[in-house]
């Protein structure tokens, strides 16, 4: 069995973080997008399989909403389950903070992030038209909200 564990990423994270999410989306956050979401105090959550540093969220809160920035897994390590263990982490320290709303956007193409969001609880609340670059154009945003319940979960 492999062990799977979460920490709070550190500067030290930043190359081996910007280096996962590149592999995992192109378009996805640089080095400096990690670095300044740190500097602003936003919740970033390394997700490690025996020790290897294996993914990433980035969550933004403001009173009692949450906002998810980023969310990336090691290719090589996608389709196990780790995206799954990384959202219901984030979910879960977002909901400690006094969350009881989460907001992310998500390229429209991006089949796979969009079912796993919607077996969250995830709701479409909205698009933002040609919103993201592709490789010959550009895609909307679909906009997402799951709403929490006041309860807050404990460990
Ligand atoms: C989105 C992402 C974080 C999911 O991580 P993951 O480890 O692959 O996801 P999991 O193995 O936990 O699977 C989560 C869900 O994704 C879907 N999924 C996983 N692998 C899939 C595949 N090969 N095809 C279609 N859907 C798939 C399923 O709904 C799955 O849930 P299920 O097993 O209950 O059906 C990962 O694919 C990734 O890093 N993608 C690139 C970055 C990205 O798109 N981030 C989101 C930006 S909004």
């Amino acid at each position: 069995m492999s062990e799977v564990a979460f920490r709070a990423m550190t500067p030290a994270d930043l190359e081996a973080v910007a280096d996962l999410t590149h592999r995992a989306d192109p378009f996805g956050w640089t080095l400096r997008n990690f670095s300044d979401a740190h500097a602003s105090g936003n919740t970033l959550t390394v997700l490690t399989v025996d020790g290897v540093t294996s993914g990433i969220a980035a969550v933004m809160h403001v009173l009692d909403e949450s906002e998810l920035l980023e969310i990336a897994v090691q290719p090589a390590m996608q389709g196990r389950g780790y995206g799954k263990a990384l959202l219901a982490q984030a979910i879960a320290l977002a909901r400690r903070n006094g969350a009881v709303r989460m907001f992310l956007e998500v390229r429209e193409s991006n089949a796979r992030a969009r079912k796993m969001y919607t077996s969250f609880g995830f709701e479409e609340t909205g698009r933002r038209k040609n919103y993201y670059p592709t490789e010959n154009g550009r895609e909307d945003a679909i906009l997402m909200t799951a709403q929490f319940s006041r309860s807050v979960p404990h460990d």
